[in-house]
């Protein structure tokens, strides 16, 4: 899968920086159960914490988590934690728990069944132990084996009959659908939420991934999510309850005219999804800048505006092309990043393997937003791993206020930040970023330093840092430029070299040109209270 991204040995240097930073900074949280505070997920102390999750898959037709033949379930679940995450969505088909003819099978015979030796073979060299459970068991060593590597779990029932999601015929979008029977669904949720009550790495279930198809309408949507939100609540009073909108998890907006009334507080949050073809081919086929604000809005509209509401929102799937040549995923991408940031709300990244034992057909079907490499082992790509690393602590939230409020200058493209600690300026992890202020004359200063704001010297220069403020404007439909006149001539827009040093040039297609990718000055001022390492 080996690709190629232009990337100085410096960004090598701090990717393994930083991923140490980033697995020592990671808490273990011990106040469980968490619960909700206003926007915010939090523990039983107010503290925020944050998810920062991937998705693993366990809801096809054989019910077994993917990789498990290729690895052992403990280097796995190290893995993922090492990677910098603190959470899996793992995913289960309701029939795992209330089909008997399925649900006594052994990890052998479901392979089996379904005609899957070279599986069995793999598993009984790399997770032996696993082989003759039945299904249930098997998932609850998977969550155990998280647990263990001190990783939360986030149980999200995907579809009804186990097999790959979604389509709207599929029999598995909406309630009354062939095979989503609404009882069958509150008895699946109900008898899951008991299984897994007392296990306290379990911090949340979603209750069903990617309404949809012709049958969806709010209407039964308001009558059937509450009751399952109380089915598991009445199970399993610890977890927090995660609800998916419609439209495949495009769409929560229906929940501005009506709220869900629950008989319990403090655990309800909702999901939503966002994927590059989320908006079609738009990302290419219009400038790029202007489909990045254009979808930035369709975001808050239909489900942004909740955190204002004083829900969390978890983006509980979103996903990059890791082989680098889907341009519509390379733009998304880079303006996915500075929401997320900016926004710092919880995630969880689709997903972790980079295979699938068996999928609509293909056996090892690769998967292109595989975390790890086909065989489980390795990351695709540590480039991933240092631009989502910016996302993974949180920016801010209850009880991490180390520091006065202040901004980092964020950059998606590469996941750093502007460093402001050295000469000449550069990029560097956001972790150890400098605090930054704009002010209400628009001038970019390192907080509590004299003389150090931001300075463009002229096209095709370095920034600097000094007394002679410039003016910095946010421009553009994406609002990710940062542009200043030079002696009241050109704009300029910041930017960064091949050396990842802060330069300024000619601003890159602000609108109309669609061929044209501005990404490398693309910058975000996100609000942080958090300190520096
Ligand atoms: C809160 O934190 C303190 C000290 O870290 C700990 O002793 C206590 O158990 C925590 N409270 C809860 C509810 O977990
Ligand atoms: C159980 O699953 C099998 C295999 O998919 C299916 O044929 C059967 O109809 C299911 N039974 C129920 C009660 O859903
Ligand atoms: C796994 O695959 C990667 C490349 O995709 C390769 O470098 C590595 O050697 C493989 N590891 C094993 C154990 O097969
Ligand atoms: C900044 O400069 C002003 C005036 O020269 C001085 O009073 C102030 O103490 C300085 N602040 C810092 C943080 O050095
Ligand atoms: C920029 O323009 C303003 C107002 O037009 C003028 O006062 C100022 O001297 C000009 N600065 C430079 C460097 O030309």
């Amino acid at each position: 899968m080996g690709w190629s991204f232009p990337l100085s040995p410096l960004v090598t240097t701090i990717t393994i920086v930083l991923l140490l930073c980033v697995t020592l900074q990671t808490k273990v949280v011990k106040a469980f159960p968490l619960y909700t505070q206003n926007r915010w997920i939090v523990d039983g102390n107010a503290t925020r914490v944050k998810l920062a999750c991937v998705n693993w898959v366990s809801h096809l037709e054989y019910m077994v988590a993917e990789g498990l033949g290729e690895r052992p379930l403990d280097g796995i679940a190290k893995e993922i934690k090492s990677m910098g995450f603190n959470c899996v969505r793992l995913t289960w088909p309701i029939y795992l728990i209330t089909n008997d003819s399925l649900a006594t099978l052994t990890v052998r015979q479901s392979f089996n069944n379904l005609g899957l030796p070279q599986a069995i073979s793999a598993l009984q060299v790399n997770n032996p132990s696993l082989i003759d459970l039945p299904l249930i068991k098997a998932y609850q060593d998977v969550v155990k084996g998280l647990g263990d590597k001190g990783l939360m779990v986030i149980l999200d029932n995907h579809v009804s009959k186990p097999q790959w999601c979604c389509s709207n015929d599929d029999g598995n979008g909406f309630f009354g659908d062939q095979y989503f029977d609404p009882d069958l669904w509150i008895k699946g949720l109900t008898k899951m939420a008991t299984l897994f009550k007392g296990v306290t790495n379990v911090v949340a279930m979603s209750l069903r991934n990617e309404l949809r198809g012709p049958r969806q309408n709010a209407n039964d949507w308001f009558k059937y999510m509450p009751k399952g939100a109380e089915a598991v609540h009445g199970a399993n009073p610890d977890v927090l309850v995660i609800m998916s909108g419609l439209n495949y998890d495009l769409d929560l907006s229906f929940l501005r005219k009506q709220q869900v009334k629950l008989s319990f507080s403090r655990k309800l949050v909702f999901e939503l999804h966002w994927y590059s073809f989320s908006d079609g081919d738009s990302w290419t086929t219009e400038n790029p800048n202007q489909v990045c604000g254009k979808v930035t809005g369709r975001v808050m509209r239909s489900a942004g505006y909740l955190l204002e509401q004083g829900y969390p929102l978890v983006l509980s799937e979103f996903g990059w092309d890791l082989r680098g040549t889907n341009q519509n995923d390379n733009s998304y991408f880079n303006c996915l990043l500075p929401l997320a940031a900016q926004l710092d709300f919880d995630w969880a990244y689709w997903t972790l393997a980079g295979s699938y034992y068996l999928r609509e057909g293909t056996v090892g079907l690769i998967e292109v937003y595989g975390i790890l490499t086909q065989n489980t082992t390795l990351p695709t790509t540590t480039f991933l791993l240092q631009r989502i690393s910016a996302i993974q602590l949180p920016y801010r939230g209850p009880g991490l206020s180390e520091v006065e409020a202040h901004k980092v200058i964020f950059h998606p493209l590469t996941g750093l930040c502007i460093s402001g600690k050295l000469e000449p300026l550069k990029l560097g992890p956001c972790s150890n970023s400098e605090g930054w202020e704009y002010t209400a004359q628009k001038v970019l200063s390192v907080k509590g330093r004299n003389s150090t704001c931001l300075q463009a010297e002229g096209e095709g220069k370095e920034a600097k840092l000094g007394n002679e403020c410039s003016v910095w404007e946010i421009v553009s439909d994406s609002k990710l430029h940062l542009s200043s006149k030079i002696n009241n001539a050109s704009d300029v827009c910041l930017d960064v070299d091949s050396n990842n040093n802060i330069v300024t040039n000619a601003c890159k297609c602000l609108s109309g040109d669609k061929t044209c990718d501005p990404a490398s000055q693309w910058f975000k001022l996100v609000d942080s209270t958090r300190k520096s390492t």
